[in-house]
């Protein structure tokens, strides 16, 4: 049986503190083949860090997401990079722009966070994950300065078509979740078509996302199954091509052999 690479996951959520250990023997038996555990402040990467070095099937990132771009000194920062030195480390993330919430902090506070960690990525000659969310067009004018210096991700894609091309064109694999099987999908579906099939990534974003017909429950990286199906309906190619190749790509983007 092909293997799953959910590119994207916060395992480091308390909503898996409870049955953790079990939730794990249960992605191996259901046919998950690697994780990224992704982390969103010093704090869950931190965890992520543990948790990929206690699992052998498990990879983390390191960064600060928009939301949490509030306050960000040097020393968190500095962090952040002593953290991309673990071998279990294989990208900064996730890192980008988020205008959705009120109380979000500024754009410009945003921007600049942002643009320090993709700036820590090329020095370091690290991947980044990239969550972009009702902030494309200030997000494309900051990737089109890093667009042939920079391997990444723009994960749970929620842009249009357009986008994704120019996107796709300065070179990021694009991922998509669970919103794939929503009944109002029809705009990540534009977008997933046009999407190569060797820059294609499938992730849950769990514990959030999940597929249906499970929507609204906790999500797990097993529920990827949901999603693999959806994806090969709407590309003409199997379930199992699409767990392959996306498998491969994800490996490819992250260094992992
Ligand atoms: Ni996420």
């Amino acid at each position: 049986m092909e293997k799953i690479f959910d590119s994207h996951s916060h395992y480091n959520n308390p909503a898996f503190n409870e049955d953790y250990a079990e939730l794990m023997n249960h992605l191996t038996e259901s046919g998950v083949g690697l994780i990224m555990n992704c982390g969103s402040d010093v704090e869950t990467s931190i965890i992520s860090q543990k948790q990929a070095n206690a699992c052998d099937f498990m990879y983390f990132s390191a960064g600060i997401h928009p939301l949490d771009a509030h306050d960000v000194t040097d020393e968190n920062l500095a962090k952040i990079e002593q953290l991309t030195k673990d071998n279990k480390c294989r990208a900064i993330g996730e890192i980008g722009l988020d205008y959705h919430y009120d109380d979000a902090p500024a754009p410009d506070v945003q921007k600049k966070v942002f643009i320090q960690q993709l700036d820590m990525a090329v020095r370091l000659n690290m991947p980044v994950i990239i969550h972009i969310r009702e902030a494309m067009q200030d997000s494309l004018e900051i990737l089109k300065d890093y667009a042939g210096k920079i391997q990444g991700v723009i994960h749970c894609f929620s842009g249009s078509a357009e986008s994704c091309k120019i996107l796709i064109n300065m070179g990021f694999y694009i991922g998509f979740t669970g919103v794939v099987t929503f009944k109002n999908a029809r705009k990540s579906l534009e977008a997933l078509k046009i999407v190569p099939f060797d820059r294609l990534l499938i992730e849950t974003d769990c514990p959030y996302m999940a597929p249906e017909p499970c929507r609204g429950k906790r999500c797990d990286s097993s529920l990827l199954h949901y999603v693999a199906q959806k994806m090969a309906d709407e590309l003409g190619k199997t379930k199992e091509e699409v767990i392959a190749q996306t498998f491969e790509n994800a490996k490819r983007l992250f260094n992992i052999d």
